[in-house]
């Protein structure tokens, strides 16, 4: 592969062009190895923010940066693979109970997940809450774990999709992570990596998500079904409403803790609908219409089967978990009802707690984070508790709290209620 100038093809996306398979293929790569300049990758990534990529043009840069690293082959995997992507969201710990769900239900689910960046947490960060839980697993003891339990969530290797994680990276940086193209690519390029069969996208619209827009949301979903399809993974998105948090809890132990208790057969209703809507979608994509995941929590199968995953990791699922040395107890000013409980705001408050990082480098605290005691809808007496804030360090709250105060609101009347899955494309 050789023989472009970085320039000529950034000159290329910036005059509004199009880029041809091999300037593609060579940028990708010549950018994995170090030839292409991050200056230069730069302002490619910003010259196709502002000028977009065509349909083919997203599709070869996914193939390309698929390339850049290896592609698992889950085929000795003696049941059908179907995993979940959520584009990231305030109290999205979906995947915790949804994987050994979806397991219990005959499916395998190899879900290779990443850490929280900013004010949406990350499913390994939670679940590293867990005394004993390792998040590494190299490549065999996956594929053993995936073909005996039938459900992994652990880190993605360094092989998976490198190019991405240098653009991803890069794009933090430079104020192109808002690309669709370079969304669309970033996360099927990993997706596909990992050899998946069926793959369901839950694209969250509203504040506490990366797609503020329904628009933009449904261009981003459309985008990433046509990569997955073409790639032969049978892909299906729904977009969520991520304007309000989901569920009760916002932060690492908390997250763990209201998992369990789905798979307990209790647990908040919008996570328990999440849950069962997203396991539907999963198992009929992977050719597994007539399972009932609705039994499989109530039956104690899911449980069982979330038990094995964590043991399998090193994890002990009865140990406590992490407690906050430092509460605080934010009450109603009021009479009313919640009439707003914005997500960004939450995700805020529980990053300043703690919950959450700002570099990548940085540690997150286990215990620190966001319950919230009542929900949107909910009527409030003046003096009734609202939320709590949890910290190891008592000089956290007071931002936190600032945070948090400043999108919650109470009305006189109840708000109208609005839906949780929002839009299906396929
Ligand atoms: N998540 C990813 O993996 N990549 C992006 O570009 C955005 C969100």
């Amino acid at each position: 592969m050789g023989g472009f100038a970085a320039v000529d093809v950034i000159r290329t996306k910036r005059d509004g062009g199009v880029l041809s398979d091999a300037q593609i293929d060579w940028v990708v790569d010549a950018y994995t190895r170090g030839e292409v300049a991050d200056e230069q990758m730069s302002a490619l990534a910003m010259a196709i923010l502002l000028r977009g990529m065509t349909p083919a043009e997203i599709a070869r840069w996914t193939a390309a940066m698929i390339d850049s690293g290896k592609r698992l082959d889950l085929s000795a995997v003696p049941r059908p693979t179907a995993d979940k992507h959520s584009t990231g969201g305030v109290g999205d710990k979906i995947t915790l109970p949804l994987t050994p769900l979806v397991a219990a239900c005959g499916a395998a689910v190899p879900q290779l997940s990443g850490r929280g960046l900013g004010h949406t947490g990350g499913t390994l960060d939670k679940l590293e809450s867990i005394p004993g839980w390792r998040a590494a697993l190299d490549n065999e003891r996956f594929l053993a774990q995936l073909a005996e339990v039938g459900a992994v969530i652990c880190a993605a290797g360094d092989d998976l999709a490198p190019a991405d994680r240098k653009l991803y990276a890069l794009r933090d940086v430079t104020g192109t992570v808002e690309a669709i193209p370079l969304i669309a690519s970033s996360i099927m390029s990993k997706k596909i990596a990992e050899g998946t069969g069926a793959l369901v996208l839950d694209v969250k619209v509203g504040s506490g998500a990366f797609m503020k827009s329904l628009e933009t949301a449904r261009e981003l979903a459309r985008t990433m079904v046509e990569l997955g399809t073409a790639h032969d993974v049978r892909t299906v998105a729904l977009l969520t409403d991520m304007s309000t948090p989901l569920g009760r809890t916002v932060g690492n132990a908390v997250e763990v803790a209201e998992s369990v208790q789905v798979l307990s057969g209790g647990g908040p209703a919008d996570v328990v609908e999440l849950t069962l809507t997203l396991a539907r979608e999963m198992l009929d994509a992977a050719g597994l219409p007539d399972a009932d995941p609705e039994r499989a929590l109530r039956d104690g199968r899911a449980m069982d089967v979330w038990r094995s995953m964590i043991r399998a990791q090193g994890g002990d699922p009865e140990a406590p978990l992490p407690v906050a040395k430092e509460t605080e107890i934010v009450r109603a000013d009021r009479d009313g009802f919640v009439a707003g409980l914005d997500a960004y705001a939450i995700g805020i408050a529980a990053w300043r707690l703690g919950a959450g990082r700002a570099r990548k480098e940085d540690p997150v605290s286990a215990a620190a984070g966001v319950v919230l005691h009542r929900r949107p809808g909910d009527p409030v007496r003046a003096g009734d508790p609202l939320y709590e804030l949890r910290a190891d360090d008592a000089e956290r709250i007071p931002a936190a709290r600032a945070a948090a105060e400043a999108g919650v609101s109470i009305s006189a009347t109840p708000p109208a209620a609005t839906p949780l899955v929002i839009e299906r494309i396929a």
